[in-house]
């Protein structure tokens, strides 16, 4: 793993080992992927101030997200169908977040359930909610949070309706799933990742199946998850999942500052500035340049982190600059576990820790907690 220098080189290791549909449905943004786009490209826009002969020793990345202590200001965003990247791949990627001290977040859509997540690792990660339709499948999901001590719960705003993607249809990655010989080819291309995934026995969605009544195979599990999305979902419903969970509460998906300020409202510890990176409203503004307005509308009032476009420690430390207390990555540890595991996840976390650490010396700066905007080029 150490001669991939970059996400990018991760990102190619991964398209060569994991099936193409699998591969492309990390790869993919909604409708014509601008946004997906944007929200990379417009971190290569902004520009960072070289500064010289400054002390840049006993640096430190140290932070705080919703009051825990973490070692970089960095997350693990919630991701689907982690487990068909690399067999286990929750667990995988729950493990190297713990051992690197920075939150790892499961999905409500994950292939490793909750409790199989909690048996393998020996700290506390966070958990992503959908709401359901089904409310008291909902209640169950959260009391089965509690139960393995999630230290929050993440709860997903922008996924009342599903964006379309063309790339998981013209790959008929279609619920229910259509196994096809084109499906077959592309996993025997892929023996490694066979050969992993024959080795599990996490190949379903496992906070679902299971768990809810005639839900007991795939076939099933897609009609139930169909018509489970709840396009009615309103802030009262928030205010309902924060008295039910009763901890630590981060709203993500927030993308415009009207929108934040009744985020704020609901009195949540946390919002993540997130356009779920370019898989919903195509043409969307990049979730970078959303974050001024927000943090001027709500910075006083809540914490604010971001996702969306982040590639290297650089675009982390812009993120700060711009005023994001956190900033968390989908794809670029979905690379690093398609590449190789856990120590793909390990050699992405790694090359972000550096990037940042260096990016932040050469800045000027030895703590995390003092980068400002300052730190940005603004000039024409
Ligand atoms: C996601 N995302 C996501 N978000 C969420 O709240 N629940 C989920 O189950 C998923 N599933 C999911 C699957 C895949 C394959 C991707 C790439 C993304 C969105 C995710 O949490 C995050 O917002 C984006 O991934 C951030 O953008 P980057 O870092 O991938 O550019």
């Amino acid at each position: 793993m150490q001669s991939a220098l970059t996400i990018a080189d991760l990102k190619e290791r991964a398209r060569r080992r994991v099936p193409k549909m699998f591969f492309e449905y990390a790869d993919s943004g909604s409708w014509t992927e601008s946004t997906y786009r944007a929200n990379e490209e417009d971190f290569a826009r902004l520009k960072l101030r070289q500064r010289v002969l400054v002390d840049m020793s006993d640096r430190s990345l140290k932070t705080e997200l919703v009051g825990q202590s973490v070692s970089m200001p960095l997350a693990l965003s919630p991701t689907g169908l982690t487990g068909m990247q690399h067999a286990d791949g929750e667990i995988l990627a729950a493990r190297a977040a713990e051992a690197l001290g920075i939150p790892f977040c499961l999905s409500t859509m994950s292939i490793c359930s909750i409790e199989t997540v909690a048996a393998a690792t020996t700290k506390p990660f966070w958990f992503q909610l959908y709401v359901m339709r089904d409310r008291a499948f909902i209640e169950r999901l959260i009391e089965r949070a509690k139960a393995a001590r999630c230290g929050a719960l993440v709860l997903t705003l922008d996924l009342q309706i599903l964006g379309q993607r063309h790339k998981d249809l013209r790959n008929g990655l279609s619920a229910p799933p259509k196994f096809t010989p084109r499906h077959i080819w592309q996993m025997a291309t892929c023996p490694g990742w066979c050969l992993n995934m024959l080795r599990t026995k996490n190949r379903a969605f496992g906070n679902i199946v299971g768990h809810v009544t005639n839900v007991t195979n795939v076939s099933s599990l897609s009609a139930w998850t169909a018509e489970q999305f709840d396009t009615r979902l309103s802030w009262a419903d928030v205010a309902w999942i924060k008295e039910k969970w009763g901890g630590k509460l981060i709203l993500k998906g927030v993308l415009d500052p009207e929108d934040a300020r009744k985020a704020a409202d609901t009195g949540a510890d946390a919002i993540i500035v997130s356009n779920h990176g370019g898989r919903q409203l195509d043409g969307a503004r990049s979730s970078i340049s959303a974050l001024p307005a927000i943090v001027d509308a709500v910075g006083d009032r809540i914490e604010i982190h971001i996702d969306g476009g982040i590639r290297s420690g650089q675009d982390v430390l812009k993120a700060v600059a711009l005023g994001a207390k956190g900033a968390w990555i989908g794809r670029p540890f979905l690379y690093g576990l398609g590449a190789g595991g856990e120590a793909g996840v390990t050699r992405a976390l790694d090359i972000i820790r550096h990037e940042l650490d260096i990016s932040m010396a050469l800045c000027g700066l030895r703590d995390i907690r003092n980068v400002n905007a300052d730190i940005l080029d603004r000039a024409p």
